[in-house]
């Protein structure tokens, strides 16, 4: 029995924002998983883990195949469902992946252990803003930020410097099931910190010249940023 995600779920993580028979047909259409993949996915339905869902599997088994990136680096990597998905679909990808959670830990280290056969993954234990400063500048093809979802603007600095000029960062739950369409008034206390970080996010790359910016209505919304310039100015504004 896995603990940590059993009391403190974020709900909006279950809140659709596109049509619910959309999102059924998506997770029922899109080529299923098999294998270890999809023995890693039911565990972590049946614990309440939070994966990536499967219209997003579908998005980047394209994406990878596609991009072959060389090195990627990923916030959040839980029990390593999403990093195992990118190293099956771009056979020559290293992936540095960062988690900070004991029990997560455990798990990733059980799963990588057993399934990364080309032992592409490297799991970076602890604080992914005490870590990312040691990671090598101007290196990574390709993003996966799918961690505290207040703290992606405090991370997106060091990440900027982290990505090579023309790589792609993508962002996991920025719509928070729609709340970010709202006025503050309308959002619920316990929410506001993660409201407060988004629009942050929003206000610092969605109009910046320096990023090109695209959001995609799928799973909780996905913000992709292509670095377009060397020293990327994100203006923040206090919000
Ligand atoms: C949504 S889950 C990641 C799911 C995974 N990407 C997948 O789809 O298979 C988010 C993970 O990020 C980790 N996390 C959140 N904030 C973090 C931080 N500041 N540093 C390191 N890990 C963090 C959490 O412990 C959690 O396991």
């Amino acid at each position: 029995m896995v603990e940590t995600y059993s009391q403190n779920a974020n709900r909006n993580m279950r809140r659709p924002i596109v049509n619910e028979e959309i999102v059924d047909f998506m997770r029922t259409s899109l080529a299923q998983n098999t294998g270890f993949l999809k023995d890693l996915e039911d565990f972590a339905r049946q614990e309440n883990i939070p994966i990536i869902p499967h219209e997003t599997v579908a998005y980047f088994r394209l994406l990878m195949q596609t991009l072959q990136p060389k090195h990627i680096l990923e916030i959040g990597t839980a029990i390593g469902y999403s990093a195992l998905l990118m190293a099956e679909n771009s056979p020559q990808s290293r992936i540095s992946t960062i988690e900070r959670n004991p029990e997560m830990l455990g798990l990733a280290r059980e799963n990588l252990a057993k399934f990364d056969s080309r032992k592409q993954i490297s799991l970076l234990e602890g604080e992914a803003m005490e870590l990312l400063p040691d990671l090598p500048d101007d290196h990574f093809d390709f993003v996966f930020m799918d961690s505290a979802k207040s703290k992606y603007i405090v991370f997106l600095p060091e990440v900027l410097k982290k990505v090579k000029v023309g790589g792609l960062i993508v962002i996991d739950d920025i719509f928070q099931g729609g709340d970010v369409a709202k006025d503050i008034s309308e959002i619920h206390r316990g929410q506001r910190a993660i409201y407060r970080g988004l629009q942050k996010l929003f206000d610092a790359t969605l109009d910046n010249p320096d990023l090109t910016a695209s959001l995609i209505s799928m799973s909780d919304g996905l913000l992709l940023l292509r670095k377009n310039v060397d020293q990327v100015d994100l203006e923040m504004t206090e919000f």
